[in-house]
């Protein structure tokens, strides 16, 4: 590795997964359905019509799929838990098979050295809640908060983390202000009211997971950007403080500052209770951030210029945001909680052949977002860990399964898992980081022949 910072002692390597885009197994056991399996099963929702139904038949494969991730080197796997899987109503009555899979996954990751790290949301909220208004009802939080607290007593022993949401600004944007993700809504008030509703449930779910005396971390994991302004404009200039406060600070600030940002031409906001903020605001043990593009302000509606490409998903490739992003948190919000990137990847049009898969593009984007991290690191930021995603090619969601983010293919008719070139290469960088470490731990030979 040529790394000009060794990562520091403890550094933890990860991959990441969601459970809806991996396990498959959708009417199986007694799980429920959740949003985005009527979602994806309604027409027109979905690239080519692709569901999550059998997906990479995780839930078939796990004592594989384990061997997989132990294959790669890594410390940890970052993997969710479906809500519906394990209470199919919501509320009331627990799954006790849905329970005994992630029961059964932990321990098998454990006997294999790997920290399982469990997020509780990642999008799949039961659909039997949704019947009640879902996110836009007040009281969804109150019924997370009950799941959390279940999961939290058994499993929270034996958890690395525990994360209450994956990403919520694509819940409440992309599933009720967009609308391309489930539930489908197009309403700017009611996916701010979301927005509140999902910080809320946050909050009850720190609440009531150390009530019942979870020892494992507790956080969230929020998606993030640098926000770049198309040109020093005044309008361009407005837009980038209004993009960041929509993306960034929307989830920041009431965590950390007790309020909703205010922009120029923000003008949306969710009705708050009394002593909400209180709930929001309860500390956390790590700020999970997924990063994987910058956000281009152009009040003109230019396109960036992508001097380093793009990914199959369009998306630019900007590793520098990365650093710009972190740096301007500290600066932002002063001491924050240890940060873990918890995703960061790229869609790329791989293709097996040979048996191989020559995904030079990945490399270089892995490569390149782990120097900006390095440099955010040495400009005092305290990040602790790397998840690549994915650990599985898999289902991206509205783009169904034609974008491969995985350092594994997956051949879906067969199932036959596959490394890319990109799972040895990360391989190699976590075992040449971690001598790296060790060797910047060792005391300096004393000079032979004294002074
Ligand atoms: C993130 C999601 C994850 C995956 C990646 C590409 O927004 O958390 O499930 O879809 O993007």
């Amino acid at each position: 590795m040529t790394a000009a910072h060794p990562y520091p002692p403890g550094f933890v390597w990860g991959v990441a997964t969601s459970a809806y885009q991996i396990e498959g197994a959708a009417n199986e056991d007694g799980r429920g359905p959740s949003i985005w399996d009527i979602f994806s099963h309604t027409p027109g929702r979905t690239a080519n019509g692709d569901t999550g139904d059998v997906a990479c038949d995780h839930y078939h494969r796990w004592r594989d799929d384990v061997e997989l991730i132990a294959s790669l080197g890594v410390d940890a796997y970052r993997f969710s838990i479906a809500w519906p899987r394990v209470q199919p109503l919501g509320q009331g009555a627990w799954n006790e098979q849905g329970l005994a899979f992630y029961d059964r996954l932990v321990d098998a990751l454990l006997a294999r050295g790997i920290k399982p790290h469990a997020t509780l949301y990642h999008w799949d909220l039961p659909q039997a809640l949704q019947d009640q208004g879902g996110w836009q009802n007040r009281e969804t939080a109150q019924r997370f908060a009950d799941y959390a607290a279940q999961v939290a007593r058994r499993l929270g022993d034996r958890l690395g983390s525990i994360a209450t949401h994956n990403e919520p600004w694509c819940t409440a944007t992309l599933g009720h202000l967009v609308g391309k993700f489930a539930p489908g809504i197009q309403d700017a008030q009611i996916a701010a009211q979301v927005s509140h509703h999902l910080l809320l449930s946050h909050g009850l779910a720190l609440q009531a997971m150390r009530a019942v005396g979870t020892r494992a971390p507790l956080g969230i994991v929020l998606n993030q950007s640098s926000v770049t302004a198309a040109t020093d404009s005044e309008a361009d200039r407005q837009k980038a403080e209004r993009e960041y406060a929509l993306f960034v600070r929307w989830y920041m600030d009431p965590i950390f500052k007790g309020r909703y940002p205010t922009a120029p031409g923000v003008s949306v906001y969710p009705a708050v209770h009394d002593n909400d903020f209180k709930v929001i605001g309860q500390k956390l043990d790590f700020l999970g951030i997924n990063y994987y593009t910058r956000i281009w302000a152009s009040s003109e509606g230019l396109p960036p210029p992508k001097p380093h490409g793009e990914s199959d998903m369009g998306w630019e490739n900007w590793p520098q945001g990365l650093t710009e992003l972190l740096v301007g948190l500290k600066r932002q919000y002063g001491e924050l909680p240890p940060i873990y990137v918890t995703e960061n990847g790229i869609a790329c049009a791989d293709r097996l052949e040979g048996g191989r898969v020559a995904d030079a593009q990945r490399i270089e984007y892995m490569r390149s977002h782990l120097a900006a991290l390095r440099a955010a690191m040495a400009e005092g930021v305290d990040v602790r860990g790397f998840f690549y995603w994915s650990l599985l090619d898999n289902f991206e969601w509205d783009s169904g399964y034609d974008k491969r983010f995985g350092l594994v293919h997956v051949d879906y008719a067969s199932q036959r898992r596959t490394l890319k070139d990109s799972a040895h290469w990360y391989h190699g960088h976590i075992d040449a980081a971690r001598a790296a470490t060790l060797n910047a731990q060792r005391p300096a030979p004393a000079l032979a022949g004294g002074l």
